[in-house]
């Protein structure tokens, strides 16, 4: 267990209370994740992996335990503190791209840096068109997303994801609605976004062919992580 892993998980429990039904999905779990990581979370459904990444991304709390992401800790951050956090701290991205229909591509990558204060028009610019180059799209910059194929919707939000230049990314089954051959491409570039840029990478799959992209896969279940391998040298 390292001291100086960018994302360090102590004890980390979530409990959902509806009513009289309470479920914990995560109890007690530990995980360190190295910076520049590429990690796939694998488990059955219900086993607890978007309530991690939630917490991990800051979208939800964890009921107990310590939560860190680089020298934030994020188990004690208030809503307001880990909305402002996220703007800049870590890209989501889901299964279904989530972009808004009635926009560019350009102007859904363009969204998160809205948040930011205090960013000129054409600094605004130059992110957005460095990302779309990064993720391959420079030439469907004004293309709506019924415009585009599965795999080039996933690679807006992808931009979309980064172009606020967060050290993190976590990915929700990011290839779970795309054929083979787009899977494949959004997992090279999710691989070339850790090795080449440092991105630490937190990304939920089914797949086992998705999970050999990564450099480590971990299994979640009942609550608790198993290892399944680790990559010599990665
Ligand atoms: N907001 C919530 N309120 C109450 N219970 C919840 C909430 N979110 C998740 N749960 C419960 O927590 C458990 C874990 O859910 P989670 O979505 O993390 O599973 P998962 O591993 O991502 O499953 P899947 O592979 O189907 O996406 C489930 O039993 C679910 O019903
Ligand atoms: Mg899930």
């Amino acid at each position: 267990m390292s001291k100086n892993a960018f994302i360090r998980c102590r004890k980390l429990t979530k409990i959902y209370r509806k009513g009289r039904i309470e479920v914990t999905p995560l109890e007690d779990l530990t995980l360190d994740v190295e910076a520049g990581d590429f990690l796939a979370l694998m488990g059955p459904s219900g086993s607890g992996k978007t309530t991690l990444l939630n917490l991990i991304a800051g979208i939800d709390q964890p009921s107990s335990g310590d939560l860190f992401v680089g020298d934030n800790e994020i188990s004690r951050m208030s809503r307001g503190q880990l909305t402002k956090w996220r703007a800049s701290g870590c890209g989501y991205i889901f299964q279904l791209y989530h972009l808004v229909p009635i926009l560019s591509a350009f102007e859904n990558v363009e969204l998160p840096l809205l948040l930011q204060s205090g960013l000129s028009r054409s600094k605004r610019r130059a992110k957005v068109t460095s990302a779309l180059e990064l993720v391959g799209l420079s030439d469907r910059a004004d293309h709506r997303p019924s415009e585009l194929s599965g795999g080039q919707e996933q690679r807006v939000a992808i931009a979309r994801a980064l172009v606020a230049d967060p050290p993190l990314l976590v990915a929700d089954e990011p290839t779970g609605d795309l054929d083979r051959e787009s899977a494949d491409q959004i997992l090279g570039l999710l691989a070339e976004l850790a090795n080449e840029h440092g991105k630490t990478i937190v990304m939920v799959t089914h797949d086992a062919r998705a999970a050999n992209a990564a450099a480590r896969t971990l299994h979640l279940e009942k609550g608790k992580l198993v290892e399944q391998r680790e990559e010599l040298g990665a």
